[in-house]
């Protein structure tokens, strides 16, 4: 009896450690997350037909100052994907995140932070229908 109480808190133990560890994978913090990219939402669907806001955004590194700034977009479709590549190598170890809005919303603000002396240079493309 007591060896089947132990057998069920374990199950309950485990599954509710894989219930936490699938919600990690899924992305499901509050927190926005700071990454060197983004590629959000169904992109493998994405078509260029779709497009509905690009952006080329480019800071140059200045000596001592980390340098950040935002890209908007606001309309009618429902965004369901946003990509957002570094033109530069990860070592300039800028990051992007999603702000406001984004996947499910028809609007979206992402900022970007460059390191101390380094630029950042992103293409971003948001899709939506
Ligand atoms: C950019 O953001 C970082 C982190 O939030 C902050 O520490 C830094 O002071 C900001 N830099 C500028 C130029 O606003
Ligand atoms: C992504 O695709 C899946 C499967 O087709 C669909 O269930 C889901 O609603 C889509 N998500 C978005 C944001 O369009
Ligand atoms: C967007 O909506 C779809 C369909 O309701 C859902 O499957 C997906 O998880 C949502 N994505 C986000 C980031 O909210």
């Amino acid at each position: 009896m007591g060896r089947l109480l132990m057998l069920a808190v374990a199950c309950a133990l485990v599954s509710q450690y894989a219930q936490g560890d699938k919600n990690v994978k899924l992305g499901k913090e509050p927190e926005p997350i700071e990454k060197f990219e983004l590629r959000e939402g169904n992109c493998s669907k994405a078509i260029i037909g779709d497009l509905v806001f690009q952006d080329h955004v480019h800071l140059w590194g200045v000596p001592f100052i980390s340098r950040n700034t935002t890209s908007s977009w606001q309309g009618d479709p429902k965004i369901y994907c946003i990509l957002a590549l570094s033109q530069k190598d990860i070592t300039v170890g800028s990051t992007i995140f999603v702000k406001d809005g984004g996947v499910n919303h028809t609007y979206v603000t992402l900022e970007m932070h460059s390191k101390k002396n380094n630029g950042l240079e992103y293409n971003i493309q948001i899709f939506g229908k």
